[in-house]
């Protein structure tokens, strides 16, 4: 019988909360004046509900926000020729292009439009370039947010062994690169990936940004591990769980994030600091 360990649930929402109020306290105090368009095409529910956090927090923080809720026949062109304007406006200092975009429309190829000293997402190729090269640029929310939690535990990253499970552009891949970057030992697992169970059992820090509800099992656990999960999945009766089987993680994880309330708002306190951070650096100011 394995020892059980006592598990504790980091709180992201304390730690969001805590993030913006710096930022309006910089904002306020450095008398800055940090413009974000947002972008949303289409009825999306969930993605309209995205944006609508998003604009909220920045007002909060002293950001203005321009928002610009386009129908979900829009085309390409259009997309492109917006998406240009908005490269060109001086008032304009982040761009948010929310995504799913509707079928029909090339979003990869949106996505390089946008200017990467506005891209606040964090998506450009140029700014994961820099990731890549461990350069300053704008970094990708979500992943920077992972690596707030994971750095609030107090445990170092160096030379730890850190299993991804998830190869996005948004999450997995990024999230992978900030974790070699501090020196963890990265091991990056996927829907073809034979032994997850077993990856996952080798991991002192689990990442999970696969998108299937509890998928990692309780079991599959570490003990002391700590264990960051990205998923955000809505099940038949309504309710959200992640992609880690929570309440089976309990006596097994060191720190693990909930969800709701885990890396969720993170992403969003690191999309109002990369667009504050994209106001300085294109106004040489703050
Ligand atoms: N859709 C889901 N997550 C995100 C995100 O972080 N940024 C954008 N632009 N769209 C998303």
């Amino acid at each position: 019988m394995e020892q059980s360990v006592q598990t504790r649930r980091i709180d992201g929402k304390q730690l969001a909360a805590d993030l913006r109020e710096r930022l309006r306290q910089r904002v306020a105090e450095a008398q800055l004046s940090p413009t974000l368009a947002t972008i949303l095409v289409g009825d999306d529910p969930a993605s309209a509900v995205y944006v609508r956090s998003k604009t909220r927090a920045a007002r909060q923080i002293g950001i203005d926000v321009r928002d610009h809720h386009l129908p979900a026949t829009t085309s390409q062109d259009e997309l492109h020729a917006l998406l240009t304007r908005l490269n060109e406006d001086p008032e304009i200092n982040g761009i948010l292009l929310q995504l799913p975009l509707p079928a029909g429309l090339d979003e990869e190829a949106l996505l390089d439009t946008i200017a990467p000293e506005k891209d606040v997402d964090g998506f450009h190729p140029v700014n994961l370039g820099l990731l890549l090269r461990g350069r300053p640029g704008l970094r990708p929310c979500t992943p920077a947010g992972c690596m707030d939690l994971i750095h609030h535990t107090g445990t170092s990253v160096s030379g730890k062994h850190a299993v991804v499970v998830g190869r996005s552009n948004i999450v997995g891949k990024p999230v992978a690169l900030m974790l070699l970057a501090e020196h963890a030992t990265v091991t990056i697992c996927h829907s073809r990936t034979p032994d997850l169970p077993d990856q996952v059992r080798a991991a002192d820090i689990v990442v999970a940004a696969a998108g299937r509800p509890n998928m990692i099992q309780g079991d599959w656990i570490k003990p002391g591990a700590i264990v960051i999960d990205v998923g955000i999945n809505r099940l038949d009766d309504g309710s959200l769980v992640g992609d880690v089987d929570f309440d089976a993680a309990q006596g097994r994880a060191a720190w693990i994030t909930p969800v709701p309330g885990g890396v969720g708002p993170m992403t969003i306190a690191h999309l109002m600091q990369n667009t504050v951070e994209a106001f300085c650096r294109q106004t040489s100011s703050g």
